[in-house]
């Protein structure tokens, strides 16, 4: 038998924190869906992921808690395999970067590059914390983005726009660890020449998202990366944490994160059939043309799997006889954010996955953020939603399409499948749906349309009430007993296809169901037919869904809606407040500033004394407004430059749940250089 051969991963999650709602709907809930989906068509898949537990991501959290990085990613690693285990994510396995087998690869990719003369190897001016005595790579300094403004960059990547930069390009850097400005100092570095990948990393992302429809999004940013041209990448750093270097001489140093973790698929696919005892199988699945890879991942992750993932598995195709596959396609997912904001760990803002299934069963939340799944654009978590979702959708629709159907049953034909009888238009046409949803879901799970997919889904339930309601088995119990058995067999049957269907989505209440119609789970295609003959004695009906009351739900929004600063706040001395010199100051001249969004560059007069002061207001005020304004503003803050600009000082400004700004205004009447207590 051929049957196709298909490998999907989902992002390795960085084992630092617990997972989140925002996790799951970016990259592994349309992943386990598309899995279980294509596992019921018959396809031959396997499906990995594992924990990510290199990097500045691990160390940092590992600092502020005053632990061994081991610690930490055991920690995490547990709990988030046990919140997936939870939500009913069906990984063949759940790896993770810290085995022997990860590190065994890794070092031979950077060997073979090493071999094959492909690095740039130079010494560089990198950013040094000299009160840490340390390197700072990556997130170990923050700073204003080059390209946006953003304040609170990383050092290798902006969250707000997603550029990279080196990290010296970042402005005003400061150290995560002493909060110092740090200081350039020279480091060895080994780089990865991405800028001679461009042009057939070009053919490749031309060819591939022509031929399997990759999603806009995700060929938007690539396009953007193409423009702006490809540069080399260093792909070690001044840690101690990761995967050492196979070199003598790169004593302290260590693989970047990013250059090891995409690696990690391959290391769990190889783990995964060690462990079945056919520790060469893996090949199957990556060095077999014939084999689909399917990439699943949140949006801030794409350049590295359509972009550095494939060209590193270009590299070693050049210079080794194993060939490696390229993603087929990197079907990424816009972000999910809570109650209309970002998730926040700092700010408590977010629920995580853990605490989540402690109040409420797994298949709810799974249909709640596949039916409002971040696919095209960013989607938000509402409780509100959630809970309408469970009652009204999975509970009035299709629990209730199923338990009228078994009650019924139970109560007027024994509890087993009766004979259906001479069929009628009605009939005919419900059977005509029960046909053709398998299929027309199942196009739509091939093209990740999940949302669409479920909708195709909930319809066939839809359908079924009606069904239900028009042909009146209630009356025709009394009156044509053939026609009462006919209605509850295509019900009992379209109920049976459901079972089959909703599984990828619901796998939990799949389960039962099959258990209360007393059948086995079939493939997806049968779910197309009329499966249970008559006679068949039905298993023991129960509820699937239950309702969430309003108390439940008010109670979790009650939660979020209290400002979670409040029980944070640290308290401080009058003193600490005294330090702060808040002055009175009026606005005489305010213009953009070029290349940026945010910021506006402001001309203001305490006194006699006159300031420029940069502030993130671009997006709120038109420059011409301000003229005239009386604001309050930090006199005694250190200068910082921004965009090239020297900032004299901060303006006070109220932010609001949105993210928007306005300032604090004065009566024009008040004198400036008053001081503000
Ligand atoms: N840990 C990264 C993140 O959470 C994702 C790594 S994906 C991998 O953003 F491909 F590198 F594994
Ligand atoms: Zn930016």
């Amino acid at each position: 038998m051929n049957t196709e051969k298909i490998l999907v991963t989902s992002a390795l999650p960085y084992a630092n924190g617990p997972i989140h709602l925002g996790h799951l709907a970016g990259a592994y809930l349309p992943a386990d869906i598309y899995v279980r989906y294509q596992r019921l068509k018959g396809k031959d898949i396997v499906y990995v992921c594992g924990s990510d537990e290199h990097g500045v991501a691990i160390t940092i959290t590992a600092d502020k808690e005053n632990k061994k990085p081991k610690e930490i990613i055991d920690r995490f690693h547990n709990q988030n395999l046990d919140s997936f285990r939870k939500f009913g994510m069906s990984f063949d396995i759940y790896s993770r970067t810290s085995t022997q087998v990860h590190h065994k690869t890794a070092r031979e990719f950077f060997t073979a590059f090493y071999e094959a003369g492909l690095f740039r190897e130079k010494n560089t001016l990198q950013l040094f914390d000299e009160k840490a005595n340390k390197f700072l790579p990556d997130r170990y300094v923050e700073g204003i983005c080059p390209n946006c403004g953003f304040e609170g960059a990383r050092g290798d990547e902006c969250e707000n726009c997603s550029a990279n930069y080196e990290q010296t390009a970042l402005i005003n850097p400061k150290s995560k660890l002493t909060g110092e400005t740090p200081v350039l100092r020279e480091s060895y570095h080994w780089f990865f020449p991405l800028d001679e990948f461009q042009k057939r990393l070009e053919e490749y992302v031309e060819t591939a998202s022509k031929k399997y429809h990759w999603k806009e999004n995700v060929l938007n940013q690539v396009k953007s990366w193409f423009k702006d041209g490809l540069k080399e990448r260093s792909v070690t750093r001044d840690l101690d944490w990761g995967v050492s270097l196979p070199l003598e001489e790169a004593k302290g140093k260590v693989l970047y994160v990013w250059f090891e973790a995409v690696l990690g698929y391959i290391s769990a696919t190889k783990e995964l059939f060690e462990s079945r005892g056919e520790p060469e199988k893996w090949k199957e699945y990556w060095q077999n043309p014939d084999t689909r890879y399917l990439a699943f991942i949140g949006k801030d992750n794409i350049v590295f799997h359509t972009i550095i993932f494939p060209a590193m598995l270009m590299a070693w195709n050049d210079n080794r006889p194993d060939q490696y596959i390229l993603p087929e396609n990197v079907p990424a997912n816009e972000y999910l954010i809570f109650e209309g904001r970002k998730f926040s760990k700092s700010r408590g803002w977010g629920v995580y996955v853990g605490e989540f299934l402690e109040k409420f069963p797994a298949d709810p939340l799974r249909y709640c953020l596949a039916a409002n799944s971040p696919e095209t654009k960013d989607a938000s978590f509402y409780w509100k939603e959630f809970q309408m979702r469970n009652n009204s959708e999975l509970a009035d629709i299709l629990g209730n399409f199923i338990n009228r159907t078994l009650t019924f049953t139970s109560k007027n034909f024994e509890g087993a499948v009766p004979e259906a009888g001479k069929l009628e238009e009605i009939d005919r046409e419900f059977i005509e749906i029960i046909s053709k949803t398998p299929e027309i879901a199942g196009n739509l799970f091939e093209q990740y349309k999940v949302k669409d997919a479920l909708t195709e889904l909930m319809n066939l339930a839809r359908a079924g009430n009606k069904y239900f309601n028009d042909s009146e088995p209630w009356k025709s119990v009394r009156t044509d007993k053939e026609r009462c058995a006919t209605t509850i067999n295509l019900c009992i049957q379209a109920i049976y296809s459901l079972a089959i269907l909703f599984e990828p989505v619901l796998p939990f209440s799949s389960e039962r169901l099959l258990k209360i119609l007393n059948a086995e789970k079939k493939g997806w295609d049968e779910a197309s037919k009329l499966n249970l003959a008559a006679g068949h004695k039905l298993g023991k009906a129960e509820i699937l869904f239950g309702k969430i009351e309003d108390k439940v739900i008010d109670e979790e929004i009650a939660r979020f809606t209290e400002e979670p600063a409040a029980e944070n706040v640290k308290l401080i001395e009058y003193d600490d407040f005294a330090k702060i010199d808040l002055r009175v100051a009026e606005i005489y001249s305010a213009e953009r500033i070029k290349k940026s969004e945010k910021l506006l560059k402001l001309q203001v007069r305490i006194g006699k004394e006159k300031r420029q002061v940069v502030a993130g207001i671009a997006k709120f005020y038109d420059p011409e407004t301000l003229v005239g304004k009386k604001i309050i503003i930090v006199a005694n803050l250190k200068p910082a430059k921004l965009f090239g600009l020297e900032s004299q000082g901060m303006v006070l400004a109220a932010e609001d749940s949105q993210g928007k700004l306005q300032l604090v205004e004065l009566s024009p009447d008040t004198e400036t250089s008053a001081r503000v207590k």
